[in-house]
Formats: C-alpha cells, structure tokens, sequence
C-alpha cells in the first residue's frame, strides 16, 4: 500500500502488485535505465505548482501571488525550466543557483537572492540581472548601494527579519533535543536580529541607488501545524506594522513569508522517535545493567527490547497545500490589516521547497543481499545498490523515509529488517522496516525525495552519483546523467612529480 493520506492527486499507483509513477511501470523503468536512479513526476511537480499558485491567490485578494520554490532543494535544469515555464520564480541561494535558474529565462523580478555571507561580485551580478536581493548582513546595504551606483542601477532589496516567536512554545521538528520553536528559530543563523532593523531600513530607504521594496520571512520546518503558521504570521505582522511605522509610513511591496512547509508524507526527523530518544538517554544505564543477568539472557533481552526501539510512532498528518495557503493567508491578512499596513496591491510571495518538490521524486534500487542473523540477536538487513549519501539530505535531517518494495508493492509485511546502502558507513536508509520477504533483485522505492535528496547527493566510496529520469505520462527521459568514472575522478590532480616512473628512490 502507498502511504498516503487526503492529499490529492498521487504521481504514485499500485497496478497488479506494481508501483507506477504517472504511467510508467517503475520496474520497466529500471530495466530501461538500471539502478539506483531517481524519478521524477512531471505531472506531480506541475499540480503542486498550481495548486500552490491558485490556493495562495485565493487567499490573498490584496495584490499578485508569486510561488518561488526555493532552488536549493532541487538545482535540477529541466525541473527549474519546467517550472519557469509554468511562471514561477525562484528562491536562490549561491551564485550558482542564480545562474541555473537564470539560464532556464526566469522573472528575474520575481526572485530572491538570499542568504548570509553574499560577496560584492554576487551582489554585483543580482543588480546586473535585476533580481531582488534578500539582506542578511548589516553591511550589505553599503555594497548595495555602491555597486548598484556603479552600474548606474536602483537595486531592489527586501530585508530578512527574524521576529520573536514567544508564543511558539511548544517543540520544534528541527531538531531531535527539546527545544521550544522560539528557541529553535532564534539559534538559527538566518535573519537580521530585530534591535537593528529600524536603522537599517532608514539606511536603505534614504540610499539613493536602492530601493526597500519588501520584508521576508523564512523560520525553517519546524512543525507541519497550521496552528505554527498562525503563530509565526502573527509575529511576523506585528514587526511589519512596527517597521512601517517606525519607517514614516513605509508601505511594503511585497511581503515574502519564505519556506518551511511539510510535505505529502513529510518524513523529517521521523529516524528517532521522541520516546525511543528519552529511553535510550535514560536506558542506558538499564542496558548495561542487564549483563548481571547473564551472556544468555543479556542478549535475549536485547534481542526484544531492540525490536521496541526500532518501532516508530504514526506520523503526525500534514495538511494539504490548501488549507497551509489558507491559514497563512487568512491570518496574515488579518493580522497586518489590525496593524493599519495599507495592504492594497500589495504581492505575496512564497518559497516552498520540500512541500512542492517532496513528493514528486521516487528512488528506485534494487536488493544486493539480504542477510539474517540469529545469534547472538537475531537482525535482518536489506543491502540495496545505492546509499545513503544519494539521499545525503536524509541524513542531516533525520528523515525516516517512506519506501515501498516496487514489484511486491501489495504483499503483506512478513519480516522486519532494516533496509542499508552498499556503501562502507553503517549506512542506514530505514530502520526497522516492514516489508515482504525479500530477496536479491526485488525494487525498492524510496517515497518523497523530491527536495533536498539529489541536490546533497555526494560519492562517498567513489560511487557515481546516480542519473535523474523525467516522467511524463507513459514515457520517461534522461535529465541528469550518472556520474562516469571520469566525472568521479575528474577534479583530481596527481602532480607530475608523483607519477609513475618519476618516485624518487
Ligand atoms: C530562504 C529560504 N526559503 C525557502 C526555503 C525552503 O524551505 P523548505 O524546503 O523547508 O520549504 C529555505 C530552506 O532552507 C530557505 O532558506
């Protein structure tokens, strides 16, 4: 059985005990192309877009909606052009990711150019292109203003805030410590510390090459509620209005609330669950304890409480796109009106990145070996031909990945096992698994690795770094290539004086 919840439309299908995407077979898929490989939904990635544009702007009558996925969950060219095409902006991070996007004709006046650390000759560049630039750093605007006068430009520039979230109490999915949001939002290096807001903004207002056109949000994923998103849009209102005012009656041109929204099957530090932490911190002692019982029966208790360890709570469902779109928008809208923020024409911009890319993305390898031991606690592992440093994002967010096995896609659960790369780390991919009896070559399809997933990818072991499939309907091609022997070793130099022939004896 897929995973899924009451979120519409799925790329993914069961077909006679076969996992589809769109219209394609997954096991003809890799036949065609081999294994490991990642595929993506052409139809997913377009829906989501929509129904991400259309549910925004139904909630935000005041002025024009830009959806701006941000690129660094996805630096794929042909997704980045399918979505240019569909007339989406982008949310863009290094200077690279700047340039991908621009190369695909993005609205360069629908972009932000965000993040700390940005160099003059990046700054210079986002002026060049006209693509708005996101401040983090105080002495940005200075560089701003002197390259733009330099060019003989007026650049456009919005400022990144960081409001407190006293009101956000309850734990944060950042990370796996206990850590109230508003903690975990203030820790985050993002954002420009409230005390020096006031200054800055009049800084910017008054240069005369720049003009402040907006104010930008982004906290991160730290809950799928949408209670979460009532409480940062509130927050965020109150600064707006308070900066407004402070600024004479500044009046935003765009207000952008950033990322940070679940996905379908939102997998986020899901590896460990919140029990399972609080018993191994506080079991340990307890399983040390239990040699006083004996070789036998130490590794008999193992054997049980290993199991329990590994079993995993329900998810917490993850509200649609629509009812995210809603809430932000509804709440936003009341909360700068109560403000007295003039909020007519005023564009909303949006930057998901897991919750429009997630789910439109399958990893499908096949089973190498599958190895079962009794003694001294019995374990079964699931080796696959990829690993986890193709799915690298996984790993630093925790994610419990959602997976099927694709040609038993229907079989009941028989054993319990935990699914690994072939890569020398432990390389754990899914811990404590459920599936059918395996065997070597069956399919298994990781699930929502459309964000975050490829773009970390790294060759650990020198593996190629796996290719990238565009499906569409009942076809599929090639959009990313694996890495080649010459791809994995291609920037490495070996001085003339170490090669062969040459060793000083
Ligand atoms: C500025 C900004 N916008 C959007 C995103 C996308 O976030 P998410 O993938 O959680 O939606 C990020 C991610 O770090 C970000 O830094």
């Amino acid at each position: 059985m897929i995973p899924t919840d009451h979120h519409p439309p799925d790329c993914l299908s069961v077909r006679d005990g076969r996992l589809f995407i769109e219209d394609c077979d997954t096991l003809a898929l890799v036949e065609e192309f081999g294994t490991p490989i990642f595929a993506f939904s052409e139809a997913q990635i377009t829906e989501n877009y929509r129904r991400f544009h259309d549910a925004f702007a139904a909630g935000w009558t005041h002025g024009p909606v830009d959806v701006m996925p941000a690129m660094k969950a996805n630096t794929i060219l042909a997704i980045r052009q399918l979505l240019t095409n569909l007339g989406a902006g982008a949310d863009l991070y290094s200077p690279e990711e700047l340039e991908g996007a621009l190369r695909t004709g993005v609205d360069p006046e629908r972009t932000s150019a965000n993040g700390g650390g940005k160099g003059r000759q990046h700054l210079r560049r986002c002026i060049e292109a006209g693509v708005r630039i996101t401040v983090e750093d105080l002495h940005e605007i200075d560089w701003i203003q002197e390259e733009a006068a330099a060019l003989g430009k007026v650049a456009k520039i919005r400022l990144r805030v960081k409001p407190a979230l006293p009101n956000l109490w309850r734990r944060t999915d950042f990370t796996q410590l206990w850590i109230p949001i508003d903690l975990g939002v203030q820790v985050y290096k993002s954002g420009i510390p409230p005390e020096y807001l006031v200054d800055l903004g009049r800084k910017a207002i008054e240069a005369p090459n720049i003009e402040l056109v907006g104010l930008h949000f982004h906290a991160g994923r730290h809950h799928p509620g949408l209670w979460f998103w009532q409480g940062m849009m509130v927050r965020f209102a109150r600064l707006v209005g308070e900066l407004c005012r402070a600024w004479d009656g500044w009046k935003p041109q765009e207000i952008d609330i950033g990322g940070g929204m679940a996905s379908r099957r939102d997998p986020l530090n899901k590896e460990f669950s919140r029990w399972e932490f609080l018993l191994t911190a506080a079991g340990y002692p307890f399983l040390v304890g239990l040699r006083g019982l004996g070789e036998r029966m130490y590794h008999s208790l193992l054997g049980k409480i290993v199991n329990a360890l590994r079993e995993h709570p329900t998810p917490k469902g993850v509200p649609t796109i629509e009812q995210y779109a809603e809430t932000i928008t509804g709440t936003l809208s009341r909360a700068l009106l109560a403000e007295g923020v003039d909020l007519e024409g005023v564009r909303l911009q949006t930057e998901p990145g897991r919750s429009l890319y997630g789910d439109t993305a399958i990893h499908l390898s096949r089973v190498k070996v599958v190895k079962h031991q009794t003694e001294p606690i019995p374990y079964t592992w699931v080796l696959l031909d990829t690993t986890y440093f193709f799915l690298a994002g996984g790993v630093y967010e925790k994610n419990r990945h959602p997976f099927l096995v694709a040609n038993k896609a229907d079989a009941p659960e028989e054993i319990l096992a935990d699914i690994v790369g072939h890569s020398c780390y432990a390389d754990q991919i899914v811990l404590g698994a459920k599936m059918p009896a395996m065997e070597m070559g069956d399919v298994v399809a990781i699930l929502e690795v459309g964000a975050y997933q490829e773009s970390s990818a790294s060759n650990f072991n020198a593996l190629p770094r796996p290719a990238t499939v565009l499906v569409n309907g009942g076809t599929a091609e090639v959009i990313k290539h694996s890495e080649t022997l010459d791809d994995i070793y291609g920037r490495d130099v070996i001085p003339k004086r170490l090669r062969p022939g040459r060793r000083s004896r």
